[in-house]
């Protein structure tokens, strides 16, 4: 009884008001090169609770220690936003997600079971029955730990929509107050979605006792448009993430979702909580975190957005903004090549330009931000956004291993075998100094690490499976951010580095990769005894 009051207290309010649940901590992270550590994690989701979002979906703790970690991290440092725990329907996966998130200020677990006909048949094997005899005691067991449950309905886009709109009713009955519709594999379309969800609303007996969500993937481009089209029809609650990322070809994109509904108010007429001035900030941390850039012609924070290159265009807005523009750039935190600071600049001057860039940094933060722009002012006398923006992010990379670069020398050209002299520095104090030639100098440059922290032997060869440089501004003085992914048992690990220097950006981004090496193997043994110790929870993911 009291549950469902709450729920209608909360329809009632949340009629024009639509709940962001952004999933790029969990859905996200789980796209190949999307990985993330835990400490970039909380960065990442400190950044998203600033933005204004209503659930941030922190991981799916008995996926592995590393996500119960991060989940209990999150729980314990972000106080203003909800904070969600994916789980299975299983007991052990329920607790273990009640167990990360037992610092939150406001938990909430979300259980999962697919019901479409081939997952039943091929993955689960489980019957209709069985499947709303789970949904509804993994509910039920969920909702006596914690207040706020969620159900999602895995592949409910392809479930009939009888049966579909049973365990709905059977997940609400036992205590969800949220009840998702995720199209798992992105195969729906508009129209053929917000009838899924006038379905649902009409055949479930006690609907109005919760927010109906939409959860959708983009496999065939339609991530967003779908989550609109549901939105239309009653749903309140769209789950989706930063830059669009996700498994396969990701989940709907928050930006765009966030920016849709408030550019065209009178079509959806809900509103949402983001703060849209701290959009393009956030989607850059989550690039430079992951190393993987949007495509410039994204909506909304794509370098090339706001920028109008035909003549015809150029001299439209000239006369008439809004002739080519629906939105304006500042709205959405978008800064173009700006002249801001100098090397006369101060720290006010500075932490000033940083509010206005949409970050929140702390003291400790501030302090070392201002020494690394005195350093970039002396190479670099003119400042721009983009490179005040590159020195925040760095703050960001936090060193995963023993080793930093001290000093290096290279020397190539046509006439000679390209050079690289490495010394490292370890944290216990001493300095490993090699040598090496290579097909160039970067391959130089990683050879010369590898022997120097004495990777060079063949028993943990690295492959290299991905190198970048990228110019965060223009001009001969602008800062490189070189990007290395590398094999390796497995998995795919990847380094970043930041330099007016492009070879020296290069030797930080793969000392970055030689350090989680390092790591790696300890916490590899740690993470095989715990699979051991926990073998239900092997092989877990989910879409
Ligand atoms: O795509 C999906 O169905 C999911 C659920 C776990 C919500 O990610
Ligand atoms: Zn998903």
């Amino acid at each position: 009884m009291e549950q469902s009051k709450q729920a209608n207290d909360s329809n009632r309010s949340s009629k024009d008001r639509l709940i962001i649940f952004d999933t790029t901590l969990r859905d996200g992270e789980q796209a190949p090169g999307f990985k993330m550590d835990s400490q970039e994690k909380l960065r990442l989701a400190e950044a998203i609770a600033r933005l204004g979002v209503d659930v941030i979906e922190a991981g799916f703790p008995a996926a592995s220690p590393g996500d119960f970690e991060s989940v209990r991290e999150i729980s314990a440092q972000i106080r203003s936003t909800s904070i969600a725990a994916l789980a299975r329907c299983h007991e052990p996966d329920i607790e273990r997600s009640w167990e990360a998130l037992s610092a939150a200020e406001k938990p909430r677990i979300h259980v999962f079971l697919a019901t479409s006909a081939i997952h039943r048949e091929y993955k689960l094997k489980m019957a209709k029955g069985e499947i709303l005899r789970r949904t509804a005691e993994s509910v039920a067991f969920a909702r006596k730990l914690c207040p706020d449950v969620e159900f999602s309905a895995e592949d409910a886009a392809r479930t009939e929509p009888e049966f579909l709109s049973e365990v709905i009713e059977a997940a609400i009955e036992a205590g969800a107050s949220t009840v998702n519709i995720p199209d798992t594999v992105g195969y729906a379309v508009p129209e053929e979605f917000a009838e899924l969800i006038n379905q649902v609303r009409a055949r479930v007996r006690n609907i109005e006792q919760a927010i109906i969500s939409v959860h959708c993937h983009d496999d065939l481009g339609m991530a967003v448009a779908n989550s609109l089209a549901a939105v239309s029809a009653g749903a309140r609650q769209v789950e989706c993430t930063i830059n669009g990322i996700g498994e396969r070809a990701g989940n709907c994109s928050l930006e765009e979702i966030a920016m849709a509904v408030r550019t065209r108010p009178q079509i959806y007429g809900v509103i949402t909580s983001i703060d849209s001035t701290k959009l393009c900030a956030t989607s850059r941390l989550l690039t430079s975190i992951t190393g993987v850039q949007v495509q410039p012609n994204k909506a909304i924070v794509g370098a090339n957005a706001f920028a109008h290159e035909a003549g015809i265009h150029q001299h439209g807005v000239m006369q008439h903004r809004e002739t080519y523009e629906i939105m304006r750039a500042e709205d959405v935190g978008f800064t173009g090549e700006q002249l801001v600071l100098g090397k006369h600049s101060g720290r006010h001057a500075l932490m000033k330009r940083v509010n206005e860039l949409g970050f929140d940094i702390n003291e400790e933060d501030a302090a070392q931000l201002f020494v690394n722009f005195k350093n970039l002012a002396d190479k670099k006398p003119q400042i721009l956004d983009a490179d005040l923006e590159a020195l925040l992010l760095d703050l960001t990379h936090v060193q995963r291993g023993p080793w930093s670069l001290a000093t290096m020398q290279c020397s190539s050209g046509t006439e000679s075998m390209p050079t690289v002299s490495v010394r490292l520095q370890h944290t216990d104090g001493s300095t490993k100094q090699e040598a090496a030639v290579g097909d160039g100098p970067v391959d130089a440059t990683f050879k010369a690490i590898l022997r120097a922290a004495g990777l060079d032997d063949g028993s943990s060869t690295a492959s290299l499976a991905d190198y970048g440089v990228r110019s965060l501004t223009t001009g001969e003085d602008a800062q490189g951010q070189a990007t290395v992914h590398c094999e390796y048992q497995g998995s795919v690990l990847r380094g970043r580095g930041l330099s007016t220097d492009i070879i020296e950006a290069s030797a930080h981004a793969f000392i970055d990769v030689v350090n989680q090496i390092e790591s790696k193997s300890s916490a590899g043994r740690g993470e095989a005894e715990w699979q051991s110790k926990n073998p239900s929870t092997s092989g877990t993911t989910a879409s």
